[in-house]
């Protein structure tokens, strides 16, 4: 038996050799080794693994993890994308990089400007969202929440379907957080008066990726979305907000009312039936933003249902839908 062997003076070193490996083993999975020819990529920003990966994802058929794929490696703090002929086969739509001799931010922003919006397959035009979802400007089933906040100066009214709302509640009430189903899409489109000046989209495209697309005033993709002083370019500065946690007006301070901004009065569009002062607190919903989602859609959503409920106006399932969410169905709760 083992014992005999391992209280033997000669074997000791070895035996404990091999328990060593053993468990560095189990701990942890080395990298692998840079291949010659590999293109440094350095974008100097924290999160660079986040961005990396979130960005280079659709160039790989099926669009996947880079860094497990071994399009891009990862060592000492510095990133790389794999020689040539590894590029070609797995990630061809990432060739023009190569053509540089290093990747700052600069080569690799203007790339993702240029190209990623093809890679990942978007439509050319509102039409053919439309198309794929229906009109979210006028077909039942969707929330169309109008907003005047921090990422727009125009209003914006942003609709998502209510099912989509639904099957992120009941994700929650599992234990789980407010995460909406694959292929869910959030619309925001900005109006002055009845005019639609530009639209932005989030469109889930795998169950843990948001994708952020933008078209101007005639419905056709762009690149850049009305900000002062600069715009906004689409998509490459659309994740620092929705991926931060910095708070927003007017969610933080819903549903009380917020102070004006720069760009004037700030708020959130809805009647008094939307503004659950206990659903606001349960869900807090801005804070936890738990699909990147800043909006308060679960929250505008269950107060209209708290309000029937509390009026004698409820179903047994609107009911049931607040208990499994946590939040009371009696007013003397609040
Ligand atoms: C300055 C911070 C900021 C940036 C940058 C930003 N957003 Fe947002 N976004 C918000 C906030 C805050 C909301 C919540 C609704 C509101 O107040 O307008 C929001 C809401 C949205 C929504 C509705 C879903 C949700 O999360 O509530 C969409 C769609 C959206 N943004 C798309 C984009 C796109 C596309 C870009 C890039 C062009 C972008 N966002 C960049 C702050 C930002």
């Amino acid at each position: 038996m083992t014992v005999h062997h391992l209280s033997r003076p000669n074997s000791a070193p070895a035996s404990l050799f091999l328990v060593l490996l053993v468990a560095l083993s189990a701990c942890a999975q080395p990298s692998p080794p840079v291949p010659p020819g590999s293109l440094a990529v350095d974008l100097e920003k924290p999160g660079q693994d986040v961005l990396l990966t979130y960005w280079l994802n659709v160039y790989l058929d099926p669009p996947r993890d880079p860094l497990s794929a071994n399009v891009l490696y990862h060592s000492d703090g510095m990133y790389y994308l794999a020689p040539e002929d590894s590029i070609r086969s797995k990630a061809p739509g990432l060739l023009p990089l190569l053509t540089h001799e290093f990747v700052d931010w600069d080569i690799f922003s203007t790339f993702i400007q240029d190209t990623w919006h093809d890679a990942a397959g978007h439509p050319r035009s509102i039409g053919e969202w439309i198309e794929r979802v229906g009109n979210w400007r006028e077909a039942e089933g969707w929330l169309r929440i109008p907003v005047k906040g921090s990422m727009s100066p125009y209003e914006r009214v942003v609709s998502v379907q209510e099912s989509a709302v639904r099957h992120a509640l009941s994700e929650r009430s599992r234990g789980g957080a407010l995460i909406y189903p694959e292929g869910t899409l959030f619309v925001a489109d900005h109006m002055v008066e009845n005019q639609i000046m530009e639209t932005t989209i989030m469109w889930k495209r795998q169950s843990d990726t948001w994708d952020y697309v933008s078209y101007d005033g005639d419905g056709h993709l762009t690149d850049r979305i009305f900000k002062e002083p600069d715009p906004l370019q689409s998509p490459i500065q659309c994740l620092g907000c929705h991926r931060g946690n910095r708070a927003f007006e007017p969610e933080r301070s819903f549903p009380a009312p917020a102070d004006p901004g720069p760009n004037g009065a700030r708020y959130i569009d809805v009647d008094n039936d939307a503004r659950d002062a206990v659903v606001t607190s349960v869900m807090n919903e801005h804070m936890r933003r738990s699909d990147t989602i800043l909006g308060l859609y679960a929250t505008i959503f269950l107060s209209r249902v708290r309000v029937r409920v509390l009026s004698g106006r409820g179903s047994a399932s609107d009911s049931l839908l607040l208990m499994e969410q946590g939040i009371p169905v009696d007013a003397d709760a609040s």
